[in-house]
């Protein structure tokens, strides 16, 4: 199967980016599923109703999330939707769930939501609740299994990749809006430390910086807005999966002016 996932799309110039460009994308490259990251997808805070709809309709098939999952109060009946998920390391009892399987043609996927620790709140041991789901979809006999794995440090990201090497298919980071460049196939398991946003590309992390700058300036705390206006970029990877194993995969930096850089993975012997 041929897997696509956007990470953090930030407001409505990222949700402008997947109106205008996935539909094409889906259709050239072939994808047959499609996950993308919610958490900053209105106003750069949560998720509203409307905008899910919205994401649906311009070809995402499942939405993970993030710390900022519960920012906008219609997530909670969202959760409840098939569709839907928000990180798996938050404690029992919380709305929602993390990891759900999904029929893509006659094969089934596991699409799994893990959140660090570095900066964020407090949940469950993100390295034992991943290894856990691992296993237990294995013993239920489901092989591909893709995680967005929601974290600041990139140590915590490239140490979920040791961890999980081999018994995934994929493994692409979310959360720091800024794209690495280590994307890489280890035995099977496609890895990337963070896809980076989908939203302004200018500016700072996809918000206005005027905000953030004064805040650096000042140590004065302030409302994010997102930019009226901005230079946009769409950012994808797609996967092509046999067997539970990434045999290729590729990204996509995607300009407002149609403009696409792909870079490959590289395969490590
Ligand atoms: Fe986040």
């Amino acid at each position: 199967m041929k897997l696509g996932f956007i990470g953090d799309i930030i407001g409505r110039p990222g949700r402008e980016m997947l109106q205008k460009y996935l539909p094409k994308l889906k259709e050239e490259h072939k994808l047959d599923f499609v996950i993308a990251n919610y958490e900053n997808a209105s106003h750069g805070f949560g998720l509203t109703t409307k905008n899910c709809s919205e994401l649906f309709s311009f070809g995402v098939d499942v939405m993970t999330g993030g710390n900022h999952t519960w920012d906008k109060k219609d997530i909670i009946p969202l959760l409840e939707t098939e569709n839907m998920l928000r990180p798996d390391n938050y404690p029992d009892g919380v709305a929602g769930t993390g990891c759900r399987v999904y029929e893509v043609g006659s094969e089934k996927l596991a699409v799994l939501n893990i959140m660090g620790h570095y900066g964020m709140p407090y949940v469950d041991n993100a390295f034992r609740c991943a290894g856990a789901r691992v296993e237990q979809l294995h013993n239920e006999g489901i092989k591909n299994i893709f995680l967005d794995f929601h974290a600041e440090a990139s140590s915590e990201k490239r140490a979920m990749m040791i961890l999980l090497q081999g018994k995934v298919s994929g493994i692409i980071g979310t959360h720091t809006h800024v794209s690495s460049d280590d994307f890489q196939i280890v035995d099977g398991t496609a890895y990337l430390s963070d896809i980076g946003l989908s939203g302004c590309r200018d500016n700072v992390i996809g918000m206005d910086a005027k905000q953030p700058l004064n805040q650096f300036l000042t140590g004065l705390k302030g409302h994010f807005d997102i930019p009226k206006k901005c230079k946009k970029i769409l950012q994808i990877a797609i996967m092509d999966i046999e067997d539970g194993k990434s045999k290729e995969a590729y990204k996509l930096k995607v300009f407002d002016n149609g403009n696409i850089i792909k870079t490959d993975a590289w395969i490590e012997e």
